[in-house]
């Protein structure tokens, strides 16, 4: 079934994501030619109220590598009429009559549902707000681990950082819970470990889950570590503090040595020292290759959902 919005992990099924990782790597043969022009007669309008680099570019990328025309603007609390006081629900009901589908990333949680409500075109939902959920972006982790590894079911998967505020690491869990045998690790410090709605969807679904604060404690027996940003504003510490937490958390080369040769790290991006550019080169280390496969998601998402 294809759904018309593209708004919560929770929406989709596994022959849904079985279909479209089918569809993403046919679109990475189309994009290593260059693109297709099979959607040279659709527009999609980019709709940022938060910052972005990857998301809005890739995309952007996506649209153009399918042929297709672009709208954009990548402040829109300040670039579009929101400065002068109108509704999200009015720009869309405006900008659904003008293109055949709209890219949303909103400051507020449930931002992208509120316009998929009335908007006359599929929205897809490039993050909104802190803690909510960034559905893309999960689809695009979850195909990089299939392409890395073979397979999610049976995989040790440690979702590491800020796991409070991090819509990634949510729309990821959500994901992962669709899938047999999986086990995940949350390691995070203890004011940023994952919300209480998550573990109940987990529970819900008898996926195995532990809490954990030592990134050092686990990393031996995962398949996956999945690192995010642990920023200090949100732990509330001194410099020195923060310093001293992030020590059970850094990815080194040290750490890498603890490791298992055939697990790898992903990073959503954009980082901040949680992963040393020392590892950079390590075959293991896969987040260049995750922002890549963004690409071929997105335009698989496209695709589906212009089709209607
Ligand atoms: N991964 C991700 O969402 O990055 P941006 O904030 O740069 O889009």
């Amino acid at each position: 079934m294809k759904p018309k919005h593209i708004i919560e992990s929770q929406q989709f099924n596994v022959p849904f994501i079985t279909e479209l990782f089918a569809s993403a790597q046919r679109m990475e043969k189309t994009a290593a030619k260059g693109g297709t022009q099979d959607y040279n007669n659709k527009i999609m309008a980019s709709l940022f109220y938060e910052p972005s680099t990857r998301t809005r570019f890739s995309f952007e990328t996506a649209m153009h590598r399918l042929g297709g025309r672009i709208l954009s603007t990548e402040n829109a609390q300040e670039f579009s009429s929101a400065i002068r006081g109108e509704s999200l629900e009015d720009t869309i009901k405006v900008i659904s009559h003008f293109v055949d589908a709209i890219v949303l990333r909103h400051n507020e949680i449930g931002g992208a549902k509120r316009a998929a409500e009335v908007s006359s075109v599929p929205v897809i939902n490039a993050g909104d707000g802190k803690g909510g959920q960034h559905p893309t972006q999960a689809l695009t982790d979850l195909f990089t681990i299939y392409k890395e590894i073979k397979t999610i079911e049976g995989l040790n998967i440690a979702l590491v950082g800020d796991l409070a505020q991090g819509r990634t690491v949510r729309s990821l869990a959500y994901l992962l819970s669709k899938y047999e045998r999986v086990k995940i690790f949350f390691v995070a410090p203890e004011k940023l470990q994952i919300h209480e709605d998550i573990c109940k969807h987990l529970e819900e679904n008898e996926i195995w889950f532990t809490k954990e604060n030592d990134l050092r404690k686990i990393i031996g027996e995962v398949d996956v570590v999945y690192q995010t940003r642990i920023e200090k504003e949100n732990l509330k510490v001194t410099e020195s503090e923060y310093e001293k937490i992030m020590e059970s958390f850094y990815i080194d080369s040290k750490m890498m040595q603890k490791l298992k040769q055939s697990a790898i790290v992903m990073h959503p991006l954009p980082r901040l020292k949680e992963i040393s550019p020392e590892v950079d080169t390590d075959k293991r280390s896969a987040y260049f290759r995750q922002a890549q496969n963004s690409i071929y998601i997105r335009m698989a998402l496209l695709a589906s959902v212009m089709e209607g």
